[in-house]
This record gives C-alpha cells, structure tokens and sequence, in this order.
C-alpha cells in the first residue's frame, strides 16, 4: 500500500451472508486489486440502522461480515478494513454535504421511492402486490445516499465497486463533489464506477433471467458462502432447467448454461469445455458433480470462517487497524472541508 496508489473503497452492508456470486468475483478481481491501489474495504453498519434491525443481530452480522471477507481471500494486510461508525469523519462530512443536497433530489432517488413505496400505498387496495410488512419511512432512508457520498469522498476515492442497483447513488456522489469543488475550490476527486474483470454472472437458481442476490425471497435460488453442505446440495439439485435434457450451453437454456457457468468458475474451465464433458449425460449428473464440487470448495473457506469467528480478538485488531489507517485519511479530509466551508480550525 501507498500513498501514491489509487484509492478503491468498497463498501457492503452487515446484512445477509455473502453469495458464491461475491465469493467469485472476490477471488477473480481482489489480488490484482490490492497489490496495485490503496484499498478501504467498509462495513456500513450506520447504513444498516435505516431499516428495521436487531441490535444484538447487528453486532454478531458486523464480525461476521469481516470474517467472510477474510475468509475468501481478503487479506487485511493489503487493504483496511473498517467498521463505518468507528470512523467518525462518515457522519461529520454526511452533514456538510447534506446541506448541499437538495431535498427534491434525494426524494427522487429510485431506492428511496422503491423502499417507502409501500408506506405511502397505505388506500391503494387495487395493488395486486403481495402484501410487505409495513415500513417505518425515518429520515435515514432519505439521507442514505447523502451518508454514502461521505463513504466516498472522505477517501478521495478514485473508483468505487459497485452494482447496478447503486449507480444513481454513485451519480449523485459525484454531483456533490463536483458542486463542493465548484463552490469552494478543488478538493474531491470526482469518483469513477471501478468496473471488474467481467467474471461470469452467476444467475438466481430459480429465476436465470436474474442475477443471484442475496436478499431473494426465494431462498433456493441463491447459494450462501455458509450454506450447510446439505442445503447447497438440496439447492443445486433443485435448480431450474428446462425439460430437454441435453447439457449444452444456449441462450435458450438458461437455467443449463448458468449451471455450467457455475461449474466453470469454480474449476476455471472453459463452460464449453465443462459441456463437452457431459455429452451424453443428463441434468442429474451435472448438477450432482457440481453439488460435490461447490461443497468441496465452501467447506474449506467454511473452516477459515469458523477459525476466525473463534478468534475474536485477531477480528478486533483487524478492525483497530483498520479503522486507524482509514481515520487518519478521514481527518485529513475532513481539516480540509471544515476550513473551506468556514469552520474555525479544531483543536
Ligand atoms: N449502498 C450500498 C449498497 O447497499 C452500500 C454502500 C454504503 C456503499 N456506502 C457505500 C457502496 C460507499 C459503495 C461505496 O450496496
């Protein structure tokens, strides 16, 4: 790491486990990714409050979340990885900017409009949606992206993973820096989508017109990095395929082509060459190696993963060191902002 580096910031919600879909890209893209740019992996607890959440589940998720991340792969000498709220600068800058941000704009934000969508349908007994449990719609949910844009620029950084769903949001970050920038003068890097190495996408298991998620309701169509080998296996053998029964890859077969797909991420063969292997054969066999190779691979990251939940106080030192690094680039920031908006110098 150094000072020179790019910065790449990647930040994941302590909600939900990783999916074989994160596990994959993470070991394609993350060794080249450390060894060339100054990496800030975040977990964003603050972002985890703005919705209905257990407190003791939050904590026990945070640890966990790091220990997934080490377990395949991270390695916490070559980046920071921190917890959001023991850096205070997340919040401190979410305000200056916050009072840059119109309020138009971020009630227009898709995620905002979709997640309160069912507060404010409270007389609209013609939806045929299936019923949600209820939503508290509190100002978080508003400020969301406001804190997310203070994730970014509090790092200066260059580029930003990010998937489809948090464009908008990177759109807006980027608006900001460059209305603070306009403003008072230079002082943000105006962040870039970090765009990875195309790694194969590994779809739902249940629906293949859609990409694998870890928040689906249908909890068959997603495979977790702590799946029980039991249940990776009820998974995968209760995959959606078609009724034709030749191992090929199609567009026309989706549910196929993206078993295959699966089994060549995981052997690092071509998924021509994995169906040329199964000429002949049927849908049970494939998804019946695929089962025992998925399992061979999780159990071993499966024990890292154990290792490391034992050993809290190797997690917490992580995380001290962590935090340390991303802080001491946060106040560095944060000196500058407070003085160009007009704050009088800390002490
Ligand atoms: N909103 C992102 C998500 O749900 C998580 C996130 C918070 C984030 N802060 C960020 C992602 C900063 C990238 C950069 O996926």
């Amino acid at each position: 790491m150094s000072d020179t580096q790019p910065v790449i910031l990647t930040c994941a919600q302590p909600t939900g486990g990783l999916t074989i879909g994160n596990y994959l890209g993470a070991i394609k893209n993350w060794a080249d990714m450390l060894e060339s740019n100054n990496c800030f992996f975040g977990i964003v607890d603050l972002h985890a409050i703005t919705v209905d959440y257990t407190p003791a589940e939050l904590r026990k998720n945070t640890l966990s979340c790091v220990a997934q991340y080490i377990a395949c792969g991270l390695d916490p000498k070559k980046s920071n990885i921190f917890v959001q709220s023991h850096v205070t600068g997340h919040t401190e800058l979410a305000w200056v900017l916050s009072c840059m941000t119109p309020l138009g704009e971020l009630q227009r934000m898709t995620q905002f409009k979709d997640k309160t969508k069912n507060a404010n349908n409270d007389d609209d007994t013609s939806s045929n949606d299936e019923p949600q449990s209820k939503i508290f719609v509190n100002s978080g949910l508003l400020m969301y992206p406001v804190l997310m844009a203070a994730d970014i620029l509090l790092y200066n950084a260059n580029s930003v993973p990010v998937g489809a769903d948090q464009k908008q949001h990177l759109e807006l970050c980027r608006n900001l820096a460059q209305r603070f920038n306009q403003k008072y003068s230079d002082t943000f890097n105006v962040p870039e989508p970090y765009i990875a190495k195309q790694g194969q996408r590994i779809m739902s298991l249940q629906d293949p017109s859609r990409k694998m998620s870890k928040s689906d309701v249908n909890l068959n169509a997603t495979i977790f990095l702590l799946d029980d080998p039991k249940v990776i296996r009820k998974k995968i053998m209760s995959a959606v395929t078609d009724s034709s029964a030749v191992i090929e890859i199609s567009e026309d077969k989706p549910g196929v082509t993206n078993l295959l797909n699966i089994y060549s991420a995981f052997t690092n063969q071509s998924p021509e060459a994995v169906a040329a292997t199964y000429d002949g054969k049927g849908y049970g066999d494939l998804k019946s190696d695929l089962a025992d190779l998925v399992i061979a691979q999780l159990t071993s990251v499966q024990e890292r993963y154990n290792e490391l939940m034992k050993d809290t106080q190797y997690l917490e030192s992580v995380l001290k060191e962590g935090a340390e690094g991303a802080q001491k680039l946060a106040f560095k920031t944060l000196r500058k902002v407070y003085k160009k908006v007009g704050f009088l110098n800390r002490f």
